[in-house]
């Protein structure tokens, strides 16, 4: 069976002192998972530093559709490479939603990952009102059309995976039910192509894990808020196998 992969997001939150908690807690213990965290620009280095001796990936959650240049407060995929990051969220519905990325910027965000050989971990996901109108299938394909260009151009599936996340199901405590993560998933294996990993995010804990990851072509997780207690996120690296 391929390994299934638990992201853990901690969007803009953290501190040293949470370093130190969850990482070392995390690190604790071993998982039949590939574990990654991605955290805030300004700790990568330190988390990098602290899990050099782990087998655990450290990435970031954004990146600039530049390359290096005059760009006042952006940076670039290849600084992201420098300094040993692995891994880039790009599109999360929040930076959709907050600043304005449109799916094209997206497409730019991931290309710029590839050229740096750093893995892309790309969000899609519908509102609730997309969902209600019967939109919800249209959303998601509108969101991975551009990828299909890259795809064109030979970037594959060890490139990039895509995470599922209805916008409705993010930091509210609903979690999509086993028939709509199952039917989404078949949708986005079927436009991308079965060799695609693609998670599962939205309210996910220790105690849905399992669940969730069992669900046919679900190949992990992404983790907002229960990434950030430890004993939740180890739970939850545990329950994926
Ligand atoms: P949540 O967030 O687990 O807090 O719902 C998921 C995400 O935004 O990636």
């Amino acid at each position: 069976m391929q390994r299934k992969r638990v992201i853990g997001n901690w969007k803009m939150n953290g501190s040293r002192g949470l370093i130190a908690d969850v990482i070392d807690r995390v690190c604790a213990d071993s998982y039949a998972a590939e574990v990654s965290v991605c955290v805030p620009f300004p700790y990568l280095a330190d988390v990098r530093n602290q899990l050099a001796r782990h087998e655990l990936k450290v990435g970031a959650q954004s990146v600039s559709e530049y390359d290096d240049g005059a760009y006042t407060g952006e940076v670039s995929a290849r600084m992201l490479k420098d300094i040993g990051c692995e891994l880039v969220i790009v599109g999360h519905s929040e930076r959709r939603r907050y600043f304005g990325e449109s799916d094209v910027a997206v497409a730019n965000k991931l290309a710029r990952l590839l050229e740096v050989g750093l893995f892309g971990v790309v969000c899609v996901g519908e509102t609730l009102a997309e969902r209600d109108a019967g939109k919800a299938e249209a959303r998601i394909e509108a969101q991975l059309a551009p990828l299909h260009g890259l795809m064109a151009k030979g970037c594959d599936a060890s490139k990039f995976c895509v995470a599922y996340e209805p916008v409705w199901a993010i930091g509210t405590g609903r979690a999509a039910s086993v028939e709509q993560v199952a039917a989404m998933h078949g949708l986005i294996k079927r436009s991308l192509g079965s060799a695609f990993d693609v998670l599962y995010g939205g309210s996910v804990k220790a105690g849905n894990a399992a669940e969730l990851m069992a669900i046919p072509g679900v190949d992990g997780v992404l983790v907002g808020g229960a990434s950030l207690d430890s004993k939740e996120f180890s739970g939850i690296c545990r329950a994926a196998g």
